[in-house]
């Protein structure tokens, strides 16, 4: 008997893209994942995930070995017998901070003539408010919904997000393109909600803002923790624990990065400025976050005895992580870069260690590193340098031996712009420590 599965063909196989498809696929439906390029189409096909995502190659494999999943070079002939085509395109950010749609809607130009006339459209991708229009308009095709289905997904849990998710979003303004694209979730025990298009558009962005401003929020209460006195691990805690506020999202650390939240925070203000709204809390978001990454370079100043604004010539910097956060390969708008930059214009030489950041780097993350001296473990990372700052909450940090790490540092602190050493422990290895928002 011919399958009754939907035929979805998913247009980018990117981390939001590749995650997607390898779930929709799991889930029991038929999936063609596309993508431009041949590189990342010949590792898919022998089994290889382009990026490191917990869980992925697994599913990856089952899904393929169960007939469900493909991968195609270029979105020609899947994308003529699909059902479902979801749009998983970067969008990057444009000069003046929105979203730059170019991927999206030439896609979108490109699949409009070869659709079947039954075919819904995703937009998967974060796209500003009212994107849906611009996607209907390049598709050309008045007889396509166009619904949005923004992702939730956190690198480095995606695909334990798309499984297990709080809510799945789906909106649009015909409601049988959006039952079509609801039921591709109905085997998910979750809420589902649904709406008009313009309303997904804006939750995507709404939480993404909402989350950084979670951050920036503890990292503020954490710069008063220090100037009063007060530890931010026993604050996060207390009011976390209110129902009302939640106790996610409230780690403070280096600042916010990431693929996701500068690029939608910055795009959230743009937005509403087209809109005639000055969304002025968001502009405050984003500068402290600038902030962040500036005490960050401060606590370093200070671990090595200088005064703030001085030069730290002569000094080098024991740098621990480098990605944007743990769990991830993803360099993208890393605070750890950001901070590590700075420093270097003041004259450090930059020592840095990340698990994921070893031996021969392609030549984006090779650019990304360029002038830091690569370590392959924290030990030699650490070995001859003046400060230690830990940047990134990779597990391996919190298990330091601190005894060698006392006998070959020159200088004597850890800067642990993550709080994931205890600071007892440090200071019992005959070590400075030097947190955020936790007392000296
Ligand atoms: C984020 C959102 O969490 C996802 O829901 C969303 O789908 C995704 O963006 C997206 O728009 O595609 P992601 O960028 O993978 O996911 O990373 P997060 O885990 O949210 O972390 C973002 C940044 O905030 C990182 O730099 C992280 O270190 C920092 N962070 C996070 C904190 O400093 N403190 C926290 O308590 C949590």
């Amino acid at each position: 008997t011919p399958s009754t599965a939907p035929r979805i063909a998913v247009i980018g196989t990117g981390y939001v893209g590749l995650t997607t498809g390898v779930c929709l696929a799991h889930l029991g439906h038929d999936v063609i994942c596309c993508d431009i390029d041949q590189r990342k189409v010949d590792l898919l096909r022998a089994g290889t995930a382009p990026i490191v995502e917990a869980g992925l190659e697994d599913l990856m494999a089952d899904a393929v070995a169960a007939g469900n999943l493909e991968f195609a070079l270029g979105n020609d002939p899947a994308v003529r017998t699909a059902d479902v085509v979801f749009l998983c395109l970067p969008t990057p950010q444009g000069d003046d901070g929105s979203a730059d749609l170019t991927y999206v809607t030439s896609a979108a130009r490109e699949i409009g003539p070869l659709l079947p006339s039954d075919a819904v459209v995703v937009n998967k991708s974060t796209v500003p408010v009212g994107s849906h229009k611009v996607v209907k308009a390049a598709l050309g095709r008045d007889d396509i919904a166009v619904v949005s289905n923004p992702e939730f997904l956190r690198e480095g849990s995606a695909v334990h997000d798309f499984l297990h998710p709080d809510r799945v979003v789906v909106g649009a303004d015909v409601p049988d393109a959006r039952e079509r694209v609801s039921a591709l979730y109905s085997s998910l025990d979750t809420e589902m909600i649904e709406t008009d298009a313009a309303s997904a558009e804006a939750i995507k962005y709404a939480s993404n803002g909402f989350l950084a401003m979670k951050i920036s929020f503890i990292n503020s209460v954490a710069a008063l923790c220090e100037s009063v006195g007060a530890d931010i691990e026993a604050v996060a805690r207390g009011i976390g624990t209110d129902d009302r506020i939640g106790p996610k999202f409230l780690k403070p650390g280096p600042g916010w990065g990431g693929s996701c939240f500068p690029k939608d925070s910055r795009a959230l203000v743009s937005i509403a400025l087209d809109h005639g709204y000055d969304f002025s809390l968001m502009r405050y978001v984003i500068e402290v976050n600038e902030q962040q990454h500036q005490r960050m370079v401060h606590k370093i100043t200070a671990a090595v005895g200088r005064n703030d604004g001085d030069r730290l010539d002569g000094v080098t910097v024991a740098a621990l992580g480098l990605t944007f956060k743990a769990g991830t390969d993803d360099l993208r708008d890393s605070p750890a870069l950001r901070i590590l930059r700075k420093a270097q214009q003041r004259g450090a030489a930059i020592r840095a260690y990340d698990p994921t950041v070893q031996g021969d780097l392609d030549p984006y993350r090779a650019g990304q590193v360029q002038n830091f001296d690569l370590a392959t473990t924290a030990l030699d990372a650490v070995d001859g340098a003046d400060v230690v700052v830990v940047l990134t909450e990779w597990p391996e940090f919190s298990t330091l031996d601190l005894a060698k790490v006392k006998e070959s540092l020159a200088g004597d602190t850890i800067v642990d712009c993550r709080n994931t050493l205890d600071p007892a422990t440090v200071r019992a290895a005959g070590l400075h420590y030097s947190g955020i928002g936790r007392p000296n």
